[in-house]
């Protein structure tokens, strides 16, 4: 038998002088001084230094000289204390080291293709390609680490909450959750396949009809869209339902994980409740419906006032139902002809037609306005947008959502540009009484903006039938520093609304049944009334980590183009395998390899 590693290398203070002690991991450098080599050996605790004294190792000193970073050692020794010179203040062991007198080395490695270390600037496919060296960093260990715990204790709390873990099936329907499915074709129905979960929607929806009261689970989710920083096509929620409750208390139980994990993972105190927006709110003050509000520069209306000035542009908006909002960059009024150019290829970019702009100056405006309005609508202008000398005015005309939402990405680059978020900072925030539907982006069809089975707001049932796009639903999302970290709702639990809800997006009810009878099914006995949301988790870790990818927080991440490249998946499969799934590959010229 080998050397039993029986300490972590991390751990070791001058606490433990003079014991004897077995550790094991990755060699992480080596100096080698002739007559004493020094190790540097790291596992998920930390780092210590091991001393090889050339007479006290005699039998194996020649083994010691071969090693290189990252072989897998094991070495026996005793804690000795570090001469005063030799103390490493950056070392949490740095003022002991072990002397060895045994060693056994389980494996070589060849040079990795990047250092083992933290804070590396190496291209991160690279680091996908190798993700177990990548891993082995400590930063990364430590993130798992988060992860693990955050797990833990999210399950801690809601089984204190009374509710219970209940896996639901991969191998499912689509549920529609409005991205495309994976599909797995299924070899015993030929022509037939099973959709990876969106998310377990409608399992957690059965649960309640059969009488659970409270599920949660850690559950892995499939979509097929395009990638962003946060966002994966497989991707975790902490999804959770219940029964006979209400919205505000479901969100109460959730601003309750919240602040637990705050408190027991980073030791830090969240104070909830937290503030509560309605979707109109959000989108007027702040152009988004999940507005980072660390920092203020809230949207104003102009409409009335561009209305009555010369310029077209703006009168035209206004005139054909439009508006014209505007946002104050409070102190930018020192930005160059440049600058604002950039700003408005910016905006351009995201679709407006143009950005108008008006500095503050000590007696008045410099704006390429100025001939289009008279003196009494600039100084309402000044009035509403609350501008002091030194500020910059920015307004977009058109269309209401369009000019909205152009600002609200606006703001959100002037913030970070500005650098009105301080460090740390921590806002979050509900956003509720969303539209239950919109038209999808051909303007032609009515979709769901949550999911079809989310409920509309009692008060606005009767304007389905007459005015469908001003009805409310019960949806809440919560947002964190601009982020969307959680969205639920309170669901539809009869018969009738649902289909009603299905009919007006457009499913005909030979549709319905074909893919909802089963729900509709079980809505025919006794469901009771139920709501649920769920955390994406990887997202909230992202945040609480403080880190930009939810990459980083998860083991083995896809690329953004959606590969692995660690395994190298997508991958052609045998034509074999295909026949035995009846499937036959049909690719388009222009997606041909060579
Ligand atoms: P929704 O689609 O809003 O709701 O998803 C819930 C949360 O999951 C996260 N999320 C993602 N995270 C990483 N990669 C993705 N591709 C991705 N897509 C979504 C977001 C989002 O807030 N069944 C409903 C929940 C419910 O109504 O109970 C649902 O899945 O943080």
């Amino acid at each position: 038998m080998g050397l039993q590693k029986n300490r972590g290398c991390g751990l070791l203070t001058k606490d433990n002088t003079g014991e004897r002690v077995t550790i094991a991991g990755w060699v992480q450098g080596r100096r080698d001084h002739g007559g004493l080599i020094f190790l540097d050996v790291r596992d998920r605790t930390g780092i210590v230094q091991v001393v090889f004294d050339q007479e006290k190792s005699k039998s194996f000193f020649d083994q010691v000289e071969k090693i290189r970073p990252e072989y897998v050692i094991a070495v026996e020794g005793s804690v000795i204390p570090r001469s005063r010179e030799a103390v490493n203040p950056k070392l949490k062991t740095g003022e002991i080291e072990i002397s060895a007198d045994a060693l056994e080395i389980f494996n070589p490695s060849l040079t990795p293709p990047f250092y083992i270390e933290d804070g590396i600037d190496t291209d991160e496919n690279l680091r996908l390609r190798y993700r177990y060296l990548d891993l082995r960093r400590p930063e990364m260990l430590e993130l798992m680490h988060f992860r693990h715990k955050i797990l833990l204790e999210t399950r801690k709390y809601l089984d204190k909450e009374g509710f219970w873990e209940i896996e639901t099936p991969m191998l499912t329907r689509s549920t529609p959750e409005g991205a495309r499915d994976y599909l797995v074709p299924s070899r015993i129905s030929p022509g037939s396949f099973f959709a990876l979960p969106q998310s377990p929607q409608l399992f957690k929806q059965l649960l309640m009809v059969s009488g659970v009261e409270k599920y949660f689970q850690i559950a892995r989710c499939f979509r097929d869209e395009d990638l962003r920083a946060d966002r994966q096509p497989e991707f975790t929620q902490i999804d959770l339902e219940l029964s006979f409750s209400t919205r505000e208390k479901i969100m109460a139980i959730m601003e309750g994980l919240v602040r637990h994990l705050f408190l027991q993972v980073c030791g830090e105190e969240i104070n909830p409740p937290f503030k509560v927006l309605s979707y109109q709110e959000a989108m007027d003050r702040f152009g988004s419906d999940r507005p980072d509000t660390r920092f203020a520069m809230e949207l104003f209306d102009v409409s009335e006032i561009a209305a009555k000035c010369q310029f077209r542009v703006f009168q035209n908006a206004v005139t054909s139902g439009g508006v014209v909002r505007g946002l104050n960059a409070k102190k930018c009024g020192h930005y160059s002809r440049k600058e604002i150019d950039d700003l408005t290829a910016l905006v351009k970019s995201w679709g407006a037609q143009g950005l108008g702009w008006m500095i503050v100056t000590g007696d008045g405006f410099k704006t390429p306005l100025a001939k289009f309005f008279d003196p009494v609508l600039l100084d309402q202008i000044r009035e509403i947008a609350d501008a002091r000398e030194g500020d910059l005015l920015l307004f977009i005309a058109g269309d209401k959502e369009k000019a909205l939402d152009i600002l609200g990405q606006l703001r959100v680059h002037l913030g970070q540009r500005e650098g009105l978020v301080s460090p740390g900072e921590k806002k979050f925030l509900w956003v509720i009484d969303f539209p239950l539907l919109a038209y999808d982006k051909e303007g032609k069809r009515l979709t769901s903006v949550h999911h079809p089975f989310t409920a509309p707001l009692e008060e606005d049932r009767p304007l389905l039938a007459s005015d469908p796009l001003n009805v409310r639903s019960q949806a809440y999302d919560l947002v964190y520093n601009g982020v969307e970290v959680a969205g639920g709702s309170i669901r539809i639990h009869r018969k009738d609304i649902q289909e009603e809800i299905f009919a007006l997006l457009g499913l005909t009810p030979a549709d319905i049944e074909e893919k909802f009878g089963f729900l509709l099914g079980a809505f025919q006995y006794g469901a009771p009334p139920h709501g649920g949301l769920a955390f994406g988790l990887d997202r909230l870790i992202m945040l609480m980590a403080g880190r930009k990818s939810i990459r980083d927080v998860i083991a083995f991440p896809k690329t953004a183009a959606g590969n692995c490249l660690l395994t190298g998946a997508p991958a052609p499969v045998f034509a074999g395998q295909l026949a035995e799934l009846h499937i036959s590959p049909v690719l388009r010229e222009d997606k041909k390899k060579g």
